[in-house]
């Protein structure tokens, strides 16, 4: 046996339950001389090197007639998986690659969707991963491509889901980081959605095959347990089928307890047997038939109503799955809060134990991943990018969170680097930065590359309209408001139809629908200029966050459709006011000011390079929507079946929209979303936290 290799760093002090601990991977060789990834938790193969790709062909593929159930898939219908043991991802490749097979062959297949969802205790490391990973992109190269894009989208190893999207094949990954049974219990069915009468619940999700891919039962029971079967029970209906190599009697008993039917089949090569089961009648299950499309009745037209971004994230996203979407604005896209010349891609730090339940820390990294996808798409139409991602350094002087707590992370999500590379990236000479926290997948959006972006979509159609009113029947919703039709200010009456509503009006969504809470506002306002070649050479680098923030960046084509600012000329920001209670949008010289004493005070060594002469600044004012407890509004309204709203993004809209909009969009369409039922449940737009304020207040 060799040891080629072994990770990683040993923890500093016993993990709390929802730190995540990397895998230790050994490399041992097998009787027939390869060498092969071993678990060091559990002493086992990941995968057999001579024929483990074929394996997981046999007994999780075949096993659960994949290819022939993919293959009749209804238009927009969607098929989901759920994994126990990420691994390697080699069972999620084979699949992957079918897939892609699939439909390629098929055209029936073009708006059909794959749902894998895996969870794993000890995520590989990626510098293993890609060790690992390369060994199967030599031997089987029909996977090459698809491991370079796992590997390029791999998430840093904290708790909580991590949603990949690879958008082109039309297949989403949720890789849910923690033991097994915690993130299926985690998985929402909605069931709680309840609204006017029992029909109305939202449209509940199921797991149509299971890959039972643990190690053996013997060296680890915890992917046998009976939380494990109670869960599997909880998300199958009749017809969900589950495959495994082992027969084990834990794991026949288990399956047979909870309503599965069993039965041996012949093993992979040498193996003797292997299990396959089948979900007999689950009187849970409302849909009775396997076969019966979970595609029927899905919403083809909706109405979102607001296109800043959380408006823009929420078209798209529906977009994306198929469905037609009109999406209006009174006044223009990101005419509001959204539209500032950039904005900061960071999130609110927690330390490491809250992270599971941590909507910022997974918003920010699905945020990253889905705009970096949107500046591929950017490099192929020619136009702006998306996200600039220049990383970004936080001097630690307004944040709840120390050195010692962002050491916790993974390095390339968080860290704290060395004062002399900290001045070398900022360059800043004078200020301590000893402490500091950079964020490397951090950087500025440009909001009106992201609009341009979106709105090209085929699915969506943009349209100017103040809505006024909106009316609810039992299967539709019709949305009127007034046009502009000249610059006379005339004015027409448009009344559209659609399947659902989306209110992202941000501030403004209670006057739409007063069953959406009343939310703080909080104005803010951006300044910024254009510096001079002295001042450029003095300016910060990269962004900075100290009590406020500021960032160098260039004009594009396109920031002047927004805001003053020319195409290929240097400019420097600065942000934000804060103003309580204020909804008004007027630039206020003041303000201005505010923003440059903010960056004064907390780096002094500024003074030499700015004047306190703000009088020529560009500037733009915004409205904050925050409810009382911080958390965004996602999700259907009370007593409705078809009124949804996305808002109360606060002061990070960026990094939280993305995320928002794909569980927003998940309830809606009946899959499982990325998000946690307790934290569905905390984003409730019904949560009775809110109303009880508000009543209180009345
Ligand atoms: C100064 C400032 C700086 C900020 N900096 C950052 C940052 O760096 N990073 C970050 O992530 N976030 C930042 N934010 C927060 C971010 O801008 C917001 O969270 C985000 O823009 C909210 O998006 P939204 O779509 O909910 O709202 P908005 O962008 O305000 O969009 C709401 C839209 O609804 C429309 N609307 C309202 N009523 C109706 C109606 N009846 N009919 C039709 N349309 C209607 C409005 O016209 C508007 O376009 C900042 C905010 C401000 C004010
Ligand atoms: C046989 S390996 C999976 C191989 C993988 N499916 C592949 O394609 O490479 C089993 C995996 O289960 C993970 N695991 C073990 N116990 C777990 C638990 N309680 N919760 C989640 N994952 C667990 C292990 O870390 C290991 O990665």
């Amino acid at each position: 046996m060799t040891t080629l290799h072994k990770t990683t760093k040993s923890p500093k002090k016993p993990a709390p339950p929802d730190v995540i601990t990397p895998a230790k991977i050994d490399w041992q060789t097998d009787d027939a001389g390869n060498h092969v990834p071993v678990s060091g938790e559990f002493g086992d193969v990941y995968f057999s090197h001579a024929d483990g790709l074929a394996e997981s062909r046999h007994v999780f593929l075949s096993h659960n007639q994949l290819a022939e159930r993919l293959a009749n898939l209804a238009d927009k219908q969607f098929f989901t998986i759920a994994e126990l043991g990420f691994g390697t991802g080699l069972n999620f490749l084979a699949t992957w690659q079918l897939w892609r097979e699939l439909r390629a062959q098929q055209p029936n297949l073009a708006n059909t969707r794959l749902h894998f969802i895996t969870t794993e205790k000890y995520p590989i490391p990626l510098t293993d991963l890609t060790q690992i990973l390369s060994l199967w992109a030599h031997r089987a190269p029909e996977l090459a491509e698809l491991i370079n894009e796992l590997l390029a989208n791999y998430p840093p190893l904290i708790a909580g889901c991590h949603r990949l999207h690879f958008i082109d094949d039309n297949i989403i990954l949720d890789i849910w980081l923690g033991d097994a049974s915690d993130s299926l219990a985690s998985l929402a069915t909605f069931d709680n959605l309840t609204t006017v009468d029992t029909e109305a619940t939202i449209k509940r999700p199921y797991i149509d095959a299971w890959f039972l891919d643990g190690f053996a039962p013997s060296c680890n029971e915890t992917l046998w347990a009976e939380s494990i079967f109670t869960q599997m029970q909880r998300l199958s209906r009749t017809g969900t089928t589950a495959a495994t190599y082992s027969c084990a009697g834990i794991v026949k008993r288990g399956l047979q307890a909870h309503g599965f039917s069993i039965k041996k089949v012949k093993g992979f090569g040498r193996k003797r047997e292997m299990l396959t089961a089948v979900m007999a009648d689950n009187a849970d299950s409302l849909e009775l038939d396997n076969d019966i499309s979970v595609s029927l009745n899905l919403p083809s037209h909706t109405v979102v109503i607001g296109a800043g971004v959380a408006g823009l994230l929420t078209a798209w996203t529906l977009a994306n799955r198929g469905v037609t979407v009109t999406i209006v604005d009174k006044v223009a896209p990101i005419a509001g809060a959204s539209g500032n010349p950039r904005a900061l891609l960071a999130p609110n730090m927690t330390p490491i134990h809250h992270v599971y339940e941590h909507l910022h820390s997974i918003g920010y990294l699905y945020s990253g991943r889905l705009y970096c996808y949107f500046n591929q798409q950017a490099v192929i139409q020619q136009t702006p990018l998306i996200l600039e991602q220049t990383g970004a350094l936080d001097l630690l002087i307004k944040t709840n969170i120390g050195t010692e707590q962002i050491a916790d992370y993974p390095n390339e999500m968080a860290t704290t680097i060395k004062t002399e590379e900290a001045c070398q990236l900022s360059g800043l000479k004078a200020k301590d930065l000893a402490d500091n926290l950079y964020l490397p997948q951090s950087g500025l959006i440009n909001p009106q590359a992201l609009k341009t972006i979106i709105l090209k979509h085929s699915n969506i159609n943009y349209q100017q309209l103040c809505v006024t009113d909106i009316k609810e029947t039992a299967d539709k919703i019709t949305v009127t408001g007034e046009k502009e039709i000249s610059s006379d200010n005339d004015r027409s009456s448009i009344t559209i139809c659609a399947d659902n509503v989306v209110i992202c009006a941000a501030y403004e969504s209670h006057q739409l629908d007063n069953r959406i809470v009343k939310c703080r506002t909080i104005r803010g306002q951006l300044s910024w200029f254009t510096p001079t070649a002295e001042q450029i050479a003095g300016l910060p680098k990269l962004p900075l966050k100290y009590s406020g923030y500021c960032a160098p960046f260039i004009g594009q084509s396109g920031d002047a459709e927004v805001n003053m600012i020319n195409e290929g000329q240097q400019q420097f920001l600065l942000g934000a006011s804060f103003v309580d209670a204020d909804a008004s949008t007027d630039i206020r010289e003041e303000e201005n000011q505010q923003n440059y004493e903010k960056l004064l005070e907390d780096i002094p060594e500024l003074s030499h390079v700015l004047s306190d002469d703000t009088s020529t600044w560009q500037a733009r004012a915004g409205v904050r929507t925050q409810t009382i407890d911080y958390h965004p509004l996602v999700g259907r309204l009370t007593q409705s079946r078809h009124i949804w709203t996305l808002s109360a993004m606060g002061a990070k809209g960026y990094a939280l929209a993305p995320i928002c909009a794909e569980a927003l969009a998940d309830m809606m369409l009946g899959s499982f979303a990325p998000l946690s039922a307790v934290m569905l449940a905390r984003l409730s737009p019904n949560r009775s936290r809110l109303h009880k304020a508000q009543k209180a207040t009345i």
